[in-house]
């Protein structure tokens, strides 16, 4: 509380100064708050694929993967300010995967932020969730930091409203992968018109934490890891000084920075994907800066899955990946040289070799 009382002090003192000279308008007043020392954390739990078998049977491991990464955020310290669930919380979307859900989840001591995944979308496009979790994008201001959860895995119209004689086909087509009846994630134009007005009342200086289930950034199409209008959302970022995008989905860690947006994506609590280099000849474009985890042991099936502790000093993002089998990481906002990087591994030198395949 001192200290936050006296960088606001010094910057009373500073404004008292530059006002000499100029008027200021009160919206830089705004930046005291946003630049002042209230760092906070907050946690963030994603893609949990509780899959349905039948009757009160789940797939075990997905369940045990949400229900330790849920005890595990109970016990920081400190406490997160709140915590994230990234999406596909179910994986075909069912009402049983979503109240499944829902119970372990309700055990977290923490308020819940949801992002809406592909999964759980796409059998009654969202209502369900709606009605256990609220809207499917809005935004929130915390500690002089704009918050914002998007849906960003809509897709066009006709192969969403009349394409498939069923919701559940729908439903199956969207979680395969490579699929050529598949059709690519967006955000839309409801919700870009949406952002566009949210946008347009704050101030360019306050720190923006955008929240997507999919990248908000193109890296691989066939298993949209891909967003197909990430360049329009992208320029409606553009004008804020420091803009944080977290997303799920991708089952690994990626990093990125384009201009003024950092990227970071989250882990997956079922299992981890393999990078695209190792998994198709087809166009991929995973981020230069991304130094990829090492991959899974499918001997452990925890393996390169876990969840994230997110530091947000002054506006920057910190994120301290949690992996349950594979080595910690933690990705930081280097100001010097205006990127994320790996605070140990991100020198080519310094990289974790890949395993030995037989
Ligand atoms: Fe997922
Ligand atoms: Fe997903």
């Amino acid at each position: 509380m001192n200290t936050l009382n006296n960088s606001r002090r010094n910057f009373m003192k500073n404004v008292g100064a530059l006002a000499l000279g100029s008027t200021l308008p009160f919206s830089l007043v705004e930046l005291a708050f946003a630049e002042s020392d209230q760092n906070f954390t907050f946690a963030y739990i994603s893609d949990a694929h509780l899959q349905h078998i039948k009757g009160t049977r789940f797939v075990r491991t997905w369940d045990r993967g949400l229900i330790r990464a849920v005890a595990e955020t109970n016990l920081l310290t400190p406490k997160p300010d709140f915590v994230i669930f990234g999406g596909d919380l179910a994986q075909l979307g069912s009402k049983a995967e979503l109240d499944h859900g829902t119970e372990i989840l309700s055990a977290l001591n923490t308020k819940v932020h949801h992002v809406m995944g592909e999964h759980d979308y796409y059998l009654d496009l969202g209502e369900y969730w709606e009605k256990l979790f609220g809207p499917q994008y809005y935004s929130f201001d915390h500690k002089g930091v704009h918050f914002i959860i998007l849906n960003s895995i809509r897709t066009y119209d006709d192969w969403t409203f009349k394409r498939w004689p069923t919701s559940e086909q729908r439903m199956l087509e969207m979680a395969g992968l490579d699929n050529p009846n598949g059709s690519p994630f967006m955000v839309g134009e409801e919700q870009r018109k949406w952002l566009k007005s949210d946008l347009a009342k704050i101030n360019k200086n306050t720190p923006v934490v955008v929240f997507s289930h999919s990248p908000l950034q193109k890296i691989y199409k066939g298993w949209n890891f891909w967003t197909e209008d990430a360049e329009q959302i992208q320029a409606l970022l553009k004008p804020f000084k420091k803009v944080s995008v977290i997303y799920g989905h991708v089952h690994q860690i990626q990093y990125n920075q384009i201009g003024n947006i950092s990227f970071n994506s989250v882990m997956a609590t079922a299992w981890p994907w393999p990078y695209p280099q190792s998994y198709a000849q087809a166009e991929q474009y995973l981020p230069k800066l991304t130094v990829p985890m090492n991959r899974a042991d499918p001997f452990f099936d925890r393996d390169a899955t876990g969840w994230q502790f997110i530091n947000l000093a002054n506006g920057r993002v910190d994120l301290n990946y949690t992996l349950y089998n594979n080595a910690n990481r933690i990705v930081r906002y280097n100001t010097k040289k205006k990127r994320p990087e790996d605070s140990a591994y991100q020198g080519e030198d310094a990289r974790i070799p890949p395993q030995t395949h037989y």
